[in-house]
């Protein structure tokens, strides 16, 4: 199906309209009053919600921040709840969509357009964001590139340093495909062109988040359920998002990594150190006549779960691990990705298991497919995974480090982990907290609670009640309708004196032959854990 570029909504994805969803459903903190960029992100920080600066620096440029920071702006980025958040992701990651280039002139991205002399980078918005911090940065850009080996449109999301008017720093360090992509154009003495956009929906970060072989760019539109329009560069052939709220155009440099950037506050809550680095060159600022400017929230280690980037990780990382394991043959019902554990570091799976060794298979699984996991948590499906009490419970009551853990060596890791120190490869540790198969309903792995007791009475006495097979003691109670529980402990007590009662080794009664005097025992107890102690 082909879409005519004049059926696209050029409003409807854009930066703005979607600040003005979260104002509505209450997830944005509004600033009025003249803010100096020096304290935007102190203001950020301390904050859960979403961060509207009115006026903002001596341009009094409005900009908002961590649109992506929580769990529920991400939600309302795909126009859904969070419990509706997996089968939104789903839906779109099966359907492909298209990109539908439209002229300039309707291109609203392109509403205000300053090339050559014109160009001043430092009038923009970028602010100081980490204590120890290079420099001021745009954090929130999206890097549109052409490999010009294949034809491939890539896309990413990479900071941008203020250096002059017309130069920026930029971060093309991890692995990654643009850094393949540059570093191919540096060794022929090339240059890349490239533009970055800013402003964009959070939608399109997940989109440039997402890493495959074909035409990224088109990505966008699949993550946004629609066809999206894009437009050409103005100074390089580069196609992007004209609904962004602003682009910087220009290229990365023949010279390669030559300039030291950083550090920054990385992902992890750790500085990133001071590298080297390509430079960007500016050749245009285009934006909307209304712009909006975006930044986000990154490194802050406090409050880790606040990031754009760690909300945007957590449902795709979530959203997959629940995929693979399906896809595998597992029945997981639940993954959680610890918001505070830098980046994708600990996930935690709830999975029914039908077999043993189904726990450590899961653990293989996703190891084999998520790169950036660190530390896999299994449990068993009653465990709550987002409930720390009850996943401290099940660690320390269903995990026995001699038995239930897993280390693979020499595995991938993310580079910005310190405690790689340095190292490409490193550990990942997977734990077995779930409970051993088959012992549900046995009185050592029956969780403890207090029994809600209701009517009316079934039976005329305990006598009766014990007649139709083995009860618990509390079963009993309510069997009979008592209000008490201490005439069924006496009643019980009787039947022992007449030589009539049995107990099973999980502890119910029932009526049998025994020594007078004595309680019987039906079959064997479990083996006393105190016995000789
Ligand atoms: C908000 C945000 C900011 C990011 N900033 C950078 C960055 O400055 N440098 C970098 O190498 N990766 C950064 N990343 C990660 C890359 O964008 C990500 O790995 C992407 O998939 C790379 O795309 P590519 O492999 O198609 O080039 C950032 C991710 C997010 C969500």
């Amino acid at each position: 199906m082909t879409h005519s570029a004049s059926a696209i909504d050029t409003e409807k994805f854009r930066l703005r309209r979607f600040a003005d969803q979260l104002i509505e459903i209450g997830e944005v903190e509004v600033h009025g009053e003249p803010v100096s960029l020096v304290n935007l992100s102190a203001i950020i920080e301390g904050t859960t919600k979403a961060v509207l600066f009115k006026q903002a620096g001596p341009e009094g440029a409005e900009i908002i921040a961590k649109t992506a920071g929580s769990r529920r702006r991400v939600a309302a980025a795909f126009g859904t709840t969070e419990a509706g958040l997996y089968d939104a992701y789903y839906r779109r990651l099966a359907e492909p969509q298209q990109y539908v280039e439209i002229p300039s002139d309707d291109a609203p991205v392109h509403a205000v357009v300053l090339t050559g002399r014109d160009v001043d980078l430092t009038r923009l918005p970028f602010h100081p964001q980490h204590a120890l911090d290079g420099s001021c940065y745009i954090s929130s850009a999206m890097d549109f590139t052409v490999d010009p080996a294949s034809g491939r449109r890539n896309v990413g999301c990479r900071r941008l340093s203020l250096r002059n008017r017309y130069e920026c720093g930029t971060n093309v360090t991890s692995p990654s495909d643009l850094k393949r992509i540059y570093q191919a154009c540096v060794a022929r003495g090339e240059r890349l062109p490239i533009t970055f956009t800013v402003g964009n929906h959070p939608l399109d970060f997940i989109a440039a988040t997402m890493r495959q072989g074909d035409d990224e760019l088109a990505l966008i539109a699949q993550m946004r359920g629609e066809p999206a329009a894009v437009v050409k560069s103005l100074t390089n052939d580069i196609r992007v998002p004209a609904d962004a709220e602003m682009t910087l155009e220009g290229y990365l440099d023949e010279r390669g990594y030559v300039e030291p950037e950083g550090p920054y506050g990385e992902y992890m809550g750790y500085y990133g150190a001071i590298h080297m680095d390509p430079v960007f060159h500016c050749t245009a600022i285009t934006m909307r006549s209304d712009v909006l400017h975006l930044t986000l929230l990154h490194g802050s280690a406090d409050v880790l779960e606040q990031t754009d980037n760690t909300n945007i990780n957590q449902l795709r990382t979530e959203a997959e691990a629940l995929r693979i394991l399906k896809a595998s043959g597992r029945d997981p019902v639940a993954a959680h990705l610890c918001a505070r554990s830098g980046g994708n570091n600990n996930l935690r799976i709830a999975l029914r298991q039908r077999t043993p060794g189904e726990a450590r298979q899961a653990i293989h699984t996703l190891f084999g497919a998520l790169r950036p996991v660190k530390h896999l948590f299994v449990f068993d499906a009653d465990i709550d995974i987002r409930d720390e009490g009850q996943v401290a419970w099940a660690m320390g009551t269903r995990f026995q480090a001699d038995e239930d853990i897993v280390v693979l060596n020499g595995m991938l890791g993310m580079t910005m982990d310190p405690s790689l120190r340095g190292r490409r490869t490193g550990a990942k540790a997977g734990f077995d907290c779930t409970k051993p198969i088959g012992r549900d309903g046995e009185v050592p792995w029956t969780r403890v609670g207090a029994k809600t007791f209701t009517g009316p009475a079934r039976f005329q006495s305990v006598e009766a009640a014990l007649a139709t097979g083995p009860m618990f003691y509390s079963d009993v109670v309510e069997g009979i309708g008592s209000d008490d529980g201490r005439d069924v402990a006496v009643a019980l007590d009787r039947l022992r004196q007449e030589g009539r009662l049995m107990r099973d080794r999980d502890g119910r009664y029932s009526l049998g032959a025994s020594e007078p005097g004595a309680t019987g025992i039906v079959g064997a107890l479990y083996p006393d854990p105190n016995e000789g102690a």
